[in-house]
């Protein structure tokens, strides 16, 4: 598949088939993502992967915390946002409430899916020392930019899930990952229900005039 194509094919992928992901999948998986750039060659990216019956575990003690501490998907701004970032969030609700499976409220589907993965057989759970700073954050969305496109031309569907982030002591507990980690994002990866509605959403993008400006040229 040619990088274009894969662009513009890529959408997160929230129902998935109950079919394990063979190890050497993920591994090239991994291999492709750590082609990405970082500042200074440093790659500071930590990764674990977590499958099978570890990932249930794990989603059965999410589900659990994000019940007890009422979390929910945000966008995590520190002041209010600006109307035009409400109007996408609210536009992002209208086109994927339609499609939830039945009998579910869109908050529900939305904070318990992501807390188990959407069902997914794999999450990558990625983390940084926390003797960077914020900027090496940069790096780390370069390495999932890679990591979702590269799944893709695998065939592999995916799903970024920050909503895990609230729950940091509980997931470094439960995955022995060393206390002076951050966890900055996990990644649903499995093979995609093609047939869900929920799967079958083009999330829009505003056109380029929108967000950019000239000078120069
Ligand atoms: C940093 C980040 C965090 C995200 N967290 C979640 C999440 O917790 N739950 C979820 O369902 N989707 C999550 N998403 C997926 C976004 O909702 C999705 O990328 C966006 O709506 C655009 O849709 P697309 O990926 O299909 O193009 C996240 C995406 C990113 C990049």
């Amino acid at each position: 598949m040619d990088l274009f194509t894969a662009i513009n094919e890529r959408s997160s992928v929230r129902a998935y088939m109950d079919r394990p992901i063979e190890k050497e999948k993920i591994e090239l998986l991994l291999r492709l993502a750590s082609r990405a750039p970082s500042a200074i060659n440093l790659q500071p990216w930590e990764v674990m992967v977590v499958a099978g019956e570890e990932r249930k575990r794990l989603s059965r003690l999410l589900v659990k915390r994000m019940k007890e501490l009422q979390v929910s998907c945000a966008p995590g701004a520190v002041s209010k946002l600006p109307e035009h970032f409400i109007k996408r969030q609210r536009d992002l609700f209208e086109i994927l409430s339609p499609v939830i499976p039945e009998g579910m409220q869109f908050q529900d589907f939305i904070n318990e899916g992501s807390c188990n993965f959407y069902g997914a057989p794999v999450a990558i759970i990625i983390s940084i020392d926390q003797v960077f700073s914020s900027t090496r954050l940069t790096d780390i969305g370069i390495f999932v930019g890679y990591l979702v496109l590269a799944a893709h031309a695998l065939g592999l569907g995916t799903c970024p899930i920050g909503l895990i982030t609230a729950f940091q002591d509980e997931i470094k507990e439960e995955l022995n990952i060393p206390e002076e980690k951050n966890i900055v994002i996990g990644v649903a990866v499995g093979y995609p229900l093609k047939d869900a509605p929920i799967n079958k959403i083009k999330t829009p993008r505003e056109p380029i005039e929108k967000f950019v400006r000239w000078r120069g040229m």
